[in-house]
């Protein structure tokens, strides 16, 4: 089976990831429509709740350039399992994607899970239940 094309650059991220206080790294890598691909990496701080996630990093620097649209995202780390999205960057990941874009969930070891964004956030709170009706 070919490589996802999101894995080398979710890698090359997470060799940056600073996590000195969990021990514990991550890389993600997001597509836009136009085919940009956005990196970000989980950035700790002494004030532990002050941390930010891979995926909300990528994310951001995906908005900064002004992109809006996420058609794929690919997050990775060194753990036994697939590590899935926390429920913060689930609704982040929601906003700028549709329910259908694929979350593949990795390990540097080359483990693969690959789930909807429907299905890693049912019942999403959504625009549609702020609308004025
Ligand atoms: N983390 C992420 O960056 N993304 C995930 O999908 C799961 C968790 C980070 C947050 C924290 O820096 C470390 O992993 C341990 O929770």
């Amino acid at each position: 089976m070919t490589e996802n094309p999101l894995r080398a650059p979710a890698l090359a991220v997470f060799a940056n990831a600073y996590a000195p206080y969990s021990n514990f790294k991550v890389g993600a890598a997001i597509r836009t429509d136009d085919g940009t691909v956005f990196q970000g990496c989980n950035v700790e701080n002494i004030a532990y709740p002050e941390g930010t996630c891979a995926e909300a990093g990528a994310i951001a620097a995906m908005a900064a350039s002004g992109a809006r649209k996420i058609t794929e995202v690919y997050v990775v780390a060194e753990a036994p399992l697939p590590v899935p999205p926390c429920g913060g960057c689930r609704q982040k990941i929601a906003e700028f994607a549709g329910k259908d874009v694929a979350v593949t969930m990795a390990t540097t070891t080359g483990q693969e899970l690959k789930m909807t964004v429907a299905e890693l956030l049912p019942g999403a709170f959504g625009a549609d239940h702020m609308a004025d009706t």
